[in-house]
């Protein structure tokens, strides 16, 4: 690495952005202008995400980091940055690297890391398929509501490293749900595939929000996968809601490395 670029061991070399992120989705063919999250998902997200209402999660999620002292940590899918800079922020001895396949989620993160002045964070455009980090280098490597790459987290992180992966719980959004569908389902549990770890321990943090704004809401249900599948019924519903009390609810499942 020099002051404007990554080099990688087999000589390709990645020039630093302005902003102070490496995309390595330079590769023809990727298309990476276009992949994982687009700037409305991210703008609402972060619209959402800033008015605090997800701040326990990323608060149990430092609290369980902090635990181990000086630690590496990898945000695998890391969006925007809320988390990143969060956690960051509350564990200044741990050095932590987002990676995210979106751009404007990247770009969006760097702004993020400058306005709280953090130096203890790196971010780059990337696949959680193909992590630039070498075998065994991680502490910990967390994965909230993003994709789960069992082989690449295995190889990444070290023989007794710890991988956090968070999901929505039965009843994560609810009422809301309710609200804008006639039949409104729970949520099932997601599985990962996750031959190469032991699950050591899981945790439901579930807590009820009120949501006065309608503009949160409105935030709130976009950044959701059933945004885009929901009938004109359903958003007339959406639109005209103006208060909602909503579960909260994540589940934190924490697994060892089965690494010999
Ligand atoms: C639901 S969002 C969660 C973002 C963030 N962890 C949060 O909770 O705010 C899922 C994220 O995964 C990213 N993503 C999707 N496929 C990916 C991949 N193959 N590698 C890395 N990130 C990916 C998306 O761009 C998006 O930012």
């Amino acid at each position: 690495m020099d002051a404007k670029s990554w080099r990688c061991p087999s000589g390709h070399c990645f020039d630093i952005a302005s902003k102070g992120y490496v995309n390595l989705l330079t590769t023809a063919g990727k298309n990476p202008k276009n992949a994982g999250d687009n700037a409305a998902m991210v703008k609402a997200r972060t619209d959402f995400l800033d008015k605090g209402y997800y701040a326990p999660l990323a608060d149990r999620i430092a609290d369980m980091i902090s635990a181990r002292a000086s630690v590496f940590a990898v945000d695998s899918g890391c969006g925007e940055g809320f988390y990143t800079a969060r956690i960051a922020e509350k564990c200044p001895d741990c050095f932590f690297a987002g990676v995210d396949i979106s751009k404007t989620a990247i770009a969006h993160c760097m702004t993020r890391v400058h306005q709280k002045k953090l130096s203890n964070t790196a971010f780059a455009v990337g696949s959680s398929y193909k992590l630039p980090f070498p075998d065994s280098s991680a502490d910990e490597l967390f994965c909230i509501f993003a994709p789960v790459a069992n082989d690449e987290y295995a190889r990444v992180l070290k023989k007794d490293g710890r991988l956090i992966v968070v999901s929505p719980t039965a009843d994560h959004l609810f009422e809301l749900k309710a609200a804008v569908y006639d039949e409104p389902y729970k949520n099932r549990p997601n599985k990962y595939g996750l031959d190469s770890f032991v699950l050591e321990d899981e945790y439901s943090l579930e807590y009820k929000e009120e949501i006065t704004s309608q503009d949160d809401i409105y935030a709130l249900f976009s950044m959701t996968p059933y945004f885009y599948r929901t009938s004109e019924t359903g958003m007339a519903r959406l639109k005209a809601l103006d208060k909602c009390d909503v579960t909260i609810g994540f589940l934190i499942q924490s697994y060892r490395n089965n690494k010999i």
